[in-house]
Parts: structure tokens; C-alpha cells; sequence
């Protein structure tokens, strides 16, 4: 059985570029949000941008309810209420996309912030929060966080970046693999348990302070190594 990927919301900046190339790759991509009406605009919006019929869309309480794999792309600000909202409808063998990092600004250089979800964010990574929250069989995978809404968008320039994953479940992380190597330019690089999530949020503060201090565009992670050693 094919799995329904959907995204909660498929509408933001971050959310439609992982849509946009997921659908070049040949998925079809349900996106959600919390406006049934706003959902169905951006469907419209992205099947004429590529001329297809890959997008469909709805609440993001039917999303969650139909989709086996979520990509969880809200503000960090509201990871907590939108889990409290959805959680309980997620399905108890579904695996969870989390794209969030918990940024923000001083001075104009990008932190990553220690208390997201104020009172309730005792955890070190927002991966690991959500894994903690979602019912028994949820499997959070982290990934997509260290690469930019702009250079996800910019469908006529290759990708050419490395996404790492995280997770405690590596049978989740070889679904997940599965699926986003289809994206072209996109190498997957297993990033190890939950617990590196924190490493790749902040990573991508790292990134964004490259770009501004140094004046670069779209600086972006590829990992350099020798060529892979081979199996004996
Ligand atoms: N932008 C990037 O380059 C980038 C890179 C890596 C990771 N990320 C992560 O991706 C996530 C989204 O970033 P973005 O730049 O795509 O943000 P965005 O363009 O501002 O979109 C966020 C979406 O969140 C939803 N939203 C707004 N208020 C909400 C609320 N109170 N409760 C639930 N949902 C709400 C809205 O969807 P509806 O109105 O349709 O519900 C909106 O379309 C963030 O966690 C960010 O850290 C972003």
C-alpha cells in the first residue's frame, strides 16, 4: 500500500518547498492547514505551478487522520498547541517529519532557543519533544531542518545539498530515506538517534549566521569525505 504524505501546515514558505520537490520526485502530497479554504488556495497555487495534480489539500486534523507520514512544519512557538490539537487523531503507526527549530534572534545573529514552548519545553530538541508526546508507534524523524524555504523554492536550481536524519526508529529512517533520495540533489545521511536532533537545529543557526556575517546566499551543508569504503 502507497503511504499518504501530508503537511502540517503545507503552507508555509518551508512546507511548500519540501511539497514542491516531493511532487517533482512524483508523490502526491496532501497539504493542510488550519483553514480548509486556505488549504485548497495553496493546492491551487502549487498544481499550476508545476502543472500537475499532485496536491491535494484540507484541515490539518483530516491530514493527520489520512496521512501515514507527516511532515510537522508549524512555528516552533505552536508545536505545543498543535500537538495538543492533532495528537490525539495522529495514526498510531504514522511517522512524524519534524522540520521545526526552535530559532531566534539577537543582535541579528540567529540562538537556538532553550525554551520554545515556555513552561512545557523541557526537552533538548523539538524531536525529541514531539517523540515524547505522540502516542505509543509514532516514530519522529528529524529532517529538512539545516536546508532554507529558499533554496527548496528555487525549482530551476538543483538542490546539490545533504539532509540528515535522525531518529530512534531506524526502520522509520529508511522509510523516510526511501522516499526523499527520489529528490534530485538530495544526498540522505543518516544523522543517528533523536538525541542529534538539537545538533542539526543548531546547525542551521550556524548557517544563517554564515550567510549574513560573510554576505552569502543559500549556504547550505554538504558533507565531504573520501569515497565509501567497501563491504567485505
Ligand atoms: N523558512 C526556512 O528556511 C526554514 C528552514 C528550516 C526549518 N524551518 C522550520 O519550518 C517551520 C515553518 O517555517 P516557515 O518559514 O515555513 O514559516 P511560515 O512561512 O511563517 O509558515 C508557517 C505556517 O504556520 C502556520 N501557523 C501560523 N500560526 C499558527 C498557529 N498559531 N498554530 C499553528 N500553525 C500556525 C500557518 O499555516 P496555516 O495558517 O495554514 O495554518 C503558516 O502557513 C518552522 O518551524 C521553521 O523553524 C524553516
Amino acid at each position: 500500500m502507497t503511504k499518504k504524505i501530508g503537511m502540517i501546515p503545507g503552507t508555509g514558505k518551508q512546507s511548500q518547498g519540501i511539497a514542491l520537490r516531493l511532487a517533482q520526485a512524483g508523490y502526491k502530497v496532501m497539504i493542510g492547514s488550519r483553514s480548509s479554504e486556505k488549504a485548497k488556495t495553496i493546492v491551487e497555487e502549487l498544481n499550476t505551478k508545476l502543472s500537475v495534480s499532485s496536491f491535494y489539500g484540507d484541515e490539518n486534523k483530516e491530514v493527520v487522520k489520512q496521512c501515514d507520514i507527516l511532515f510537522f512544519v508549524v512555528p516552533p512557538e505552536y508545536i505545543c498547541s498543535t500537538l495538543e490539537d492533532l495528537g490525539s487523531d495522529i495514526k498510531t503507526d504514522a511517522i512524524i517529519v519534524d522540520v521545526i527549530v526552535p530559532l531566534t534572534f539577537e543582535a541579528g545573529l540567529a540562538y537556538c532557543s532553550e525554551d520554545m514552548c515556555l513552561d512545557q519545553f523541557d526537552y533538548p530538541s523539538v524531536s525529541e519533544y514531539i517523540q515524547a508526546t505522540v502516542p505509543e508507534g509514532v516514530s519522529v524523524v528529524g529532517g529538512f531542518k539545516t536546508i532554507s524555504a529558499a533554496k527548496l523554492n528555487r525549482l530551476n536550481h538543483p538542490l546539490d545539498v545533504d539532509v540528515f536524519l535522525t531518529s530512534n526508529s531506524q526502520e522509520a529512517k529508511n522509510d523516510i530515506k526511501g522516499i526523499i533520495s527520489k529528490i534530485e540533489g538530495l544526498r540522505v545521511l543518516d544523522a543517528g538517534p533523536l538525541a542529534f536532533s538539537r545538533t542539526t537545529e543548531q546547525m542551521t543557526a550556524f548557517v544563517i549566521n554564515i550567510n549574513k556575517l560573510n554576505k552569502l546566499k543559500h549556504a547550505s551543508f554538504r558533507v565531504i569525505s573520501a569515497a565509501p569504503k567497501k563491504q567485505k
